[in-house]
């Protein structure tokens, strides 16, 4: 029982799409009740855990289900979406209480991760979730990109999946947080299946692709890039070179670049625009998370790293809180309850950042995230397998 009723959580059915609706209305807008706007969510209503408070809906947490790439293998993780209470029911617990409801449903399904775009970090850090870097979104003229080589990626028709999917797996295998694209609640590359005449352009070889919209605003050529990606130097000059192309006809480029790129740094300056959605990750379970994880290097040659004590701390979701005996090696990492000294203790925040590649030892210990051994944390943080954070926008949720 808690003050105004008595309180069920329960997954939402069918009979509550009116409710859910409705709540909408108070937080994210009223989607309408288009054909595509009921399917999109009565199809989302079992993976919504749903607060009644007297047998009205006060709150809702949506988990949607994905695999992502992390450190060169891929694994199932959630991503929480429509996290909303409605005013007069806020800060009584109820989307605390449904986001821990909904982080042990996925973690039960095999998901050692979760995503989310937060509406403000703060709030989701205090649960556990850490902020990673991950795209840089520009806006500038296309002579403000490298010049590339041009002419190596081909224009592509028909479905997405025949032309980009290839280049598009080779490029995300590089990136931790990248999805896989072959599951989840939308199909990402319907998208980019531009039918003639919308002014979708795609351009791709083996190792590359691009995918870019044009539109005419008051009579001026506009160029928003919808997604790329590249898995070598080549695919990456050849992206730029095809960009290239456009210059002295479009007076404007939107792009979001991987944060880590060099375009995105010497750009960030004057270019960068502001108030896009971050990304955040957490561990959803260390078991689920560590155990796919190889030491190997970038290039998948074996690394030899030394087994170690870790204390995770982790209070809103006490199954990761305690001291893990990891033991890597080249094919994954034992992981397993200890009761030893630990070597090291991460807050579950460092953790994400050391093995995502979102930061380094330094970094965690500067944020009050680790302590300990370097040499243990420097073990945890090569399991990242020289991969960094990206996921792109297209696969924003
Ligand atoms: C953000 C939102 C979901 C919070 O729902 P809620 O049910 O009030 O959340 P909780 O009661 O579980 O809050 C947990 C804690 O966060 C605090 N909190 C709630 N809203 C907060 C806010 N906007 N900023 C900072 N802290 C907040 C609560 O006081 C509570 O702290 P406590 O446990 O120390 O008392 C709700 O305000 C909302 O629907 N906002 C509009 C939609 C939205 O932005 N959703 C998020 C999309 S990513």
């Amino acid at each position: 029982m808690s003050g105004p009723g008595p309180l069920v959580d329960r997954a939402l059915t069918p009979d509550d799409l009116d409710a859910y609706l409705r709540l909408r209305e108070t937080t994210f807008g009223y989607p309408g009740r288009s054909d595509e706007v009921l399917a999109a969510f009565t199809a989302r209503l079992p993976r919504t855990l749903g607060a009644f408070v007297a047998g009205e809906l006060a709150s809702t947490v949506t988990r949607h289900d994905y695999r992502i790439h992390v450190a060169g293998t891929t694994v199932a993780a959630g991503g929480f979406g429509s996290i909303s209470t409605a005013p007069e029911h806020r800060r009584r617990g109820h989307v605390a209480r449904l986001m821990h409801a909904s982080l042990a449903a996925g973690r039960d399904e095999g998901q050692g991760w979760n995503l989310l775009y937060p509406f403000d970090a703060a709030f989701y850090a205090r649960y556990g979730w850490a902020s990673v870097p991950t795209g840089v979104l520009l806006e500038l003229t296309p002579e403000h990109l490298p010049s590339g080589t041009p002419r190596h990626l081909r224009r592509v028709d028909g479905p997405a999946a025949a032309g980009l999917a290839a280049p598009y797996a080779r490029a995300a295998a590089s990136r931790t947080f990248a999805d896989t694209r072959n599951v989840g609640p939308w199909d990402v590359w319907q998208e980019l299946d531009g039918a003639p005449g919308e002014g979708l352009l795609r351009y791709a070889s083996d190792s590359a692709f691009v995918a870019l919209r044009l539109r005419y605003v008051d009579g001026e050529p506009r160029m928003e890039v919808i997604d790329l990606g590249w898995s070598d130097a080549a695919g990456r000059d050849a992206v730029w070179g095809t960009l290239a192309g456009f210059r002295g006809h479009v007076a404007r480029v939107r792009i979001h670049v991987p944060w880590d790129d060099p375009v995105a740094l010497d750009r960030v300056r004057g270019h960068a625009v502001t108030g896009h959605a971050g990304l955040m990750a957490r561990v959803a379970d260390v078991v689920l998370a560590l155990s796919p994880l190889r030491s190997v290097a970038d290039d998948d040659t074996p690394l030899d790293l030394p087994p170690l004590h870790l204390r995770v701390v982790d209070p809103f979701a006490a199954w990761n809180d305690g001291v893990w005996r990891l033991v890597p090696g080249p094919t994954g990492t034992s992981v397993t309850p200890s009761r030893s000294t630990p070597d090291a203790t991460l807050d579950v925040r460092g953790l994400a950042l050391l093995v995502s590649g979102a930061g380094a030892p330094l970094n965690a210990r500067r944020a009050g995230w680790a302590d300990g051994s370097g040499r243990a944390l420097a073990t945890v943080a090569a399991l990242s397998a020289g991969r960094r954070p990206y996921r792109s926008l297209v696969d924003a949720f």
